[in-house]
């Protein structure tokens, strides 16, 4: 069976039909940039541009970088337009896309849940702890293969900081990091989540999934085990689309 997922960013909004047999894209994405600011309007359009590509006419299953209650509304909006708070988002979605059916989930736990079906946390039971590095922190959190949704451990406090704003990857980025330094940083955030949670595993998720040789060596001191996701930047599409196969 195959759904079309899309992932929101905040720097992209990527989208593809997903086989949900293979847990993969099933045609190559397509991408459209985050429009500046990220207005829900704005964003709307850009989702519908992407489904539109493909002439898609089925059910849509969508991430959204912020807590996301009911499968529908929008309580926090981190790295996007502060607009979206309180937005009906499914019912935006649909209208904007012609009347498909939508679904709504935060971006993480979409990631997660694609991650804990199809890859690094195949058949781990358990604590295991996704973090999506990227515009911000993103968190899912398993409980034996359950999902606790809306963490958002990206928010802790870090040495008197929101912890996405030291350790994400734009943060690396937006203050020119090597990634040892970097990587630095992300080991005391680790540390801190550990001592919060005890997981048996730690994923690494986002885009720098694809360059954990960059920095993985460089994280000590971390008594779970911590590995890179398997899916990488296509887990939230893939997870979008699994949870709309879900409702
Ligand atoms: C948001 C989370 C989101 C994460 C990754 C954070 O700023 O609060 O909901 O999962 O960024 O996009």
């Amino acid at each position: 069976m195959q759904i079309f997922g899309v992932d929101i960013g905040g720097s992209g909004i990527k989208g593809a039909p997903v086989d949900l047999d293979r847990g993969d894209l099933a045609q190559e994405r397509h991408k459209v940039l985050t429009p500046h600011p990220a207005t829900p309007d704005g964003v709307a359009d850009g989702v519908r541009e992407v489904v539109d590509h493909f002439g898609w006419t089925g059910p849509v299953g969508l991430t959204f970088p912020g807590v996301v209650t009911g499968g529908s509304t929008i309580r926090t909006a981190a790295n996007v337009d502060k607009g979206w708070i309180d937005t009906d988002a499914r019912a935006l979605f649909r209208e904007r896309l012609g009347g498909l059916p939508v679904t709504v989930v935060n971006d993480a736990d979409a990631a997660g849940v694609a991650e804990m079906h199809f890859g690094a946390g195949k058949d781990r039971d358990g604590t295991v702890i996704l973090l999506t590095f990227g515009t911000g922190i993103g968190s899912a959190v398993f409980i034996d293969g359950e999902l606790v949704p809306n963490t958002e451990l990206g928010h802790l406090e870090l040495h008197g900081h929101d912890a996405e704003k030291r350790a994400s990857s734009k943060a690396k980025e937006d203050h020119e990091l090597s990634w040892e330094h970097w990587a630095h940083r992300v080991q005391k955030y680790l540390a801190h989540v550990e001592m919060l949670f005890s997981p048996e595993l730690f994923i690494i998720g986002g885009g720098v999934s694809r360059k954990a040789h960059k920095f993985l060596h460089h994280i000590k001191d971390i008594r779970a085990e911590i590995v890179p996701a398997q899916l990488q930047n296509n887990a939230g599409i893939v997870g979008a689309a699994m949870h709309a196969a879900e409702h």
